[in-house]
């Protein structure tokens, strides 16, 4: 019998509605739209104004459900990544598959910050390659605005909410998920965190005074460390798997800037055109950067292209994930 692989078998994205612009949060702080574009790539971010993440986490999976056309009642695991969950517990996966009807799933949140989406993936596919379920959902969902503080102009520019899903199933032809190369060092926790509110500095009426809930990151630590550690393990994954730049067809890279992107195809060889970039669009929406980069670039994917996907992240963590896609749409 051949070896089964976790093939993603749909994907899809969920986007609130409302759009600040570069424009509106320079007369919200002291930044302006030349400043964003060129340091980040940045020009406009969804913001959701009502609403958790497990409501954008909801609008995505029910149109994955819709468009895959399985029932709710046939998925078997959700695994969702986020840094800004419902609630500190219960986990937003569970929150999720009450909303969505997934009576039979059983599912858990995980935090790996911007890397969530490929620790999902990874964690995800084994469920799928032992033959111990065909229904996998990963979800990436992120209310970044929900840890923002809109007075910090070094962060409230840099992110948005939004929210993507992908569905794995067992493949006998060979594609989906073919390797990964995951990494953590929690030494660099302290450069880009939500300090308070968890079991080290629990809510209280000081932290709330400290701002102590919103999101502290020390840009200029977090790029060095980013740029670095997203293109090495971008290239050691091609170098792992003898793959040279001509046999990759797509970068999809974790979107935090578009200067760690444009590093990494550097160093993999790869020109722009194959490069799947949404920044601009959506700023980093944390675990939803790469789902949202599938969806976007869904129409333009072949069966069997080969697609590395790469992140760098809070924690730190970081990867990348080589995968052949399975389907044409
Ligand atoms: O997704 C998780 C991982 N996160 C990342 O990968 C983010 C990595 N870091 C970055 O992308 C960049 O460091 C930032 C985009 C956050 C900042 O860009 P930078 O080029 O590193 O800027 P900087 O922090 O060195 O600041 C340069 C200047 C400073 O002014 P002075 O001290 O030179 O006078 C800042 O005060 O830009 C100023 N500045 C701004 N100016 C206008 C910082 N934020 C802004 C702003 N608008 N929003």
């Amino acid at each position: 019998m051949s070896k089964i692989t976790a093939g993603i078998t749909g994907v899809q994205g969920y986007l609130p509605e409302y759009v600040l612009t570069n424009e509106e949060l320079s007369t919200i702080v002291d930044t302006n739209d030349e400043w964003i574009t060129s340091r980040t790539g940045i020009k406009e971010r969804r913001i959701m104004k009502d609403g958790a993440s497990s409501d954008m986490a909801t609008g995505a999976v029910e149109a994955l459900l819709k468009k895959t056309n399985i029932a709710p009642e046939d998925v078997d695991l959700v695994i969702l990544a986020t840094v800004t969950p419902d609630y500190p517990f219960p986990s937003t996966a569970n929150v999720l598959c009450d909303k969505v009807g997934m009576k039979n799933a059983w599912g858990f949140d995980l935090i790996a910050a911007c890397s969530g989406f490929i620790y999902g993936l990874a964690t995800g596919a084994q469920f799928i390659e032992t033959g111990r379920y065909k229904k996998v959902i990963v979800v990436g969902v992120d209310k970044m605005s929900s840890i923002i503080d809109y007075e910090d102009r070094t962060t409230c520019v840099i992110f948005g909410d939004g929210a993507g899903a992908v569905m794995l199933e067992p493949n006998e032809e060979g594609l989906g998920v073919q390797d990964f190369i995951l990494r953590s060092d929690g030494s660099g926790r302290n450069y880009l965190l939500q300090p308070g509110g968890g079991s080290k500095n629990p809510a209280s009426a000081e932290t709330v005074e400290k701002k102590m809930h919103f999101v502290k990151q020390e840009g200029k630590q977090v790029f060095k460390f980013a740029v670095t550690n997203m293109a090495e393990v971008s290239a050691e994954i091609m170098e792992k798997n003898n793959l040279t730049s001509d046999d990759v067809d797509w970068l999809v890279p974790h979107q935090a800037n578009l200067r760690i992107i444009d590093a990494t195809a550097k160093r993999m060889g790869l020109p722009k055109e194959k490069v799947m970039i949404n920044i601009e669009k959506y700023g980093n929406t944390t675990a939803g950067t790469l789902p949202l980069c599938l969806w976007d670039y869904e129409k333009q994917l072949k069966k069997g292209d080969t697609l590395i996907l790469s992140a760098f992240g809070g924690g730190f963590t970081w990867g990348a994930v080589y995968i052949k896609w399975a389907y044409n749409s």
